[in-house]
């Protein structure tokens, strides 16, 4: 007992010495350390030709919730509420057999088609004019692929015609023609999808991919001259596949003429481990940092004032694992995963990651929009928001303005050697930390968004200002669950936002708790 006493205060000496004294974290926020600006393009979703997405999802003629376009209005109202910023149309796959004149002008002279990349019959009653009705209905940006598997670089020249070019040339009167006066004017077009993967139709090396990329970009650009340019980047991260040869490859040869670099990634939890899922967004991080050292080393190498900056676009990100194996991939129910609570945290994990990031990655798409793999969900007369919808709406809402680099202590974990997915890479995460937090600061406002990775713990957390104190309230929301498994379904959705008391705060930090298996957002002032 005698040593008990010296034993004990050194103990306490220790723990008041250590940084994380009386709390489990602290995160540090200056208002000063700036990364760049969060590009509202972050927040867009992904519309493709694949089972009911379009047909049977947003467009739905035959259904009492179609208004007078044929677009179901449940599915408009959630769209709006979540804020989608851009939508990239057809595909995906389905864009590198898609034929985008099949799809125009009057409904009963357009013939179906084999759909060759999902196996089944495109009808061709949606196309161009529809998805420019119904993006314009929604307040959404369009963003357009086109097909460099099976299509011409005059056939994307002519598509850019018939959408941008006022009139004058033949398939610009064409739209007139379809009742289309004004030009749609879109900005974004990507040049082909995944074409490093063995699986996408008209599949081609690097070497062929950026020449072909190269003439469509050139002829793309002389009729719309104000348009941004997408690159297909990799897609393949296959035990074979080298993604990093094919994004030097493309960033080298197509420096000149892209805005983008378009990145894909898909996770999943195929083994059933909480921690090694929850990592996930780690690996696109690591992919984009990798990006980053690419397109900087390409800069550098451009000539002085040459062109603008290149920009990552992970315009496919999501949870899909599920509904993976062949006999659901295809047909008209294929992809439709159903989301649960640890697959919002995942997805709060990427916005994380999207804004940590925000000086090189200005433009994701969560793919995709409706029923497959997607945040909203119908059936012939329902709807309901899976629980990935919560974390994007209050990214889409809050997090604007300049992104802040954060310093977080909390404690941290290693995963074991992994698959991220099926048919993926494997990846082993060292260092994962339990709270993962990004932020953002405007006009004095700071929102704080954390998830934290602890199945089990709460976390105190100690949040400081740097620069400036805290100020007023504080307002919270929180998305959780009872458990990391619970799910929504039609006429139930326990996994959704929750509007938490405010917190009052006055001078340079104030302590908050962050629950279990949880994505919080922590909206207030700082002056
Ligand atoms: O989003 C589903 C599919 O995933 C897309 O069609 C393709 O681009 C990717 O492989």
């Amino acid at each position: 007992m005698k040593n008990a006493r010296p034993a004990l205060a050194v103990m306490l000496a220790a723990w008041m010495a250590s940084p994380l004294a009386g709390q489990d974290a602290r995160i540090k926020i200056d208002v000063d350390r700036t990364i760049g600006e969060v590009s509202d393009l972050i927040y867009g979703n992904f519309v493709e030709h694949l089972g009911r997405c379009v047909y049977g999802g947003i467009y739905d003629p035959g259904s009492p919730m179609a208004d007078e376009n044929g677009f179901r209005k449940d599915v408009m109202e959630a769209v709006k509420d979540l804020n989608v910023t851009l939508a990239r149309y057809p595909g995906g796959n389905f864009v590198s057999n898609y034929h985008w004149l099949d799809g125009v002008g009057p409904w009963d002279e357009r013939v179906p088609r084999l759909e060759l990349a999902w196996s089944t019959m495109e009808s061709n009653q949606f196309g161009t004019n529809e998805f420019m009705k119904f993006v314009r209905e929604v307040g959404t940006e369009p963003y357009f692929a086109v097909n460099m598997g099976t299509g011409t670089i005059e056939e994307a020249q002519r598509w850019v015609e018939y959408c941008n070019v006022a009139e004058g040339p033949y398939y610009a009167e064409l739209r007139k023609k379809h009742g289309f006066e004004e030009p749609h004017n879109i900005q974004y077009w990507s040049l082909g999808n995944e074409m490093d993967g063995f699986w996408q139709i008209g599949h081609l090396n690097a070497e062929d991919y950026c020449k072909k990329a190269r003439e469509a970009a050139k002829m793309m650009r002389l009729t719309s001259p104000g348009i941004k340019l997408i690159a297909a980047g990799s897609s393949n991260y296959r035990p074979n596949a080298d993604p990093n040869a094919w994004n030097a490859a493309v960033l080298a040869e197509l420096r000149d003429v892209v805005d983008y670099i378009a990145l894909h990634i898909y996770v999943g939890n195929p083994d059933n481990n909480y921690y090694n899922y929850m990592s996930t967004p780690l690996v696109c991080e690591d992919r984009t940092q990798i990006v980053k050292g690419m397109i900087l080393k390409e800069m550098e190498q451009a000539e002085r004032g040459e062109r603008d900056p290149i920009y990552i676009a992970w315009d496919e990100y999501n949870v899909w694992y599920r509904a993976r194996t062949s006999a659901d991939m295809m047909g008209n129910r294929a992809l439709e995963e159903h989301y649960n609570l640890e697959d919002a945290l995942v997805i709060a994990g990427f916005l994380n990651v999207f804004v940590r990031n925000a000086d090189v990655v200005k433009i994701a798409n969560m793919a995709q929009l409706v029923n497959v793999i997607a945040p909203i969900f119908t059936s012939e007369d329902e709807l309901f928001r899976q629980t990935i919808y919560f974390p994007l709406q209050l990214f889409s809402e809050h997090m604007h303005g300049t992104s802040l680099d954060l310093h977080v202590e909390c404690e941290t974990y290693d995963t074991e050697q992994f698959f991220i997915g099926l048919a993926e890479s494997t990846t082993r995460q060292e260092d994962v930390p339990y709270l993962d937090a990004s932020a953002t600061y405007r006009d004095g406002e700071v929102v704080l968004c954390v998830v934290n990775r602890q199945m089990e713990e709460p976390v105190t957390t100690e949040i400081i200002s740097q620069e400036g104190s805290f100020k007023g309230e504080f307002r919270v929301y929180e998305v959780n669950g009872p458990d990391i498994k619970t799910m929504n379904d039609f006429g139930s959705e326990p996994v959704k936002t929750v509007q938490k008391e405010n917190i009052r705060v006055r001078g340079d930090r104030f302590t908050y708790t962050f629950p279990p298996h949880s994505f919080t957002l922590l909206k207030g002032t700082i002056e």
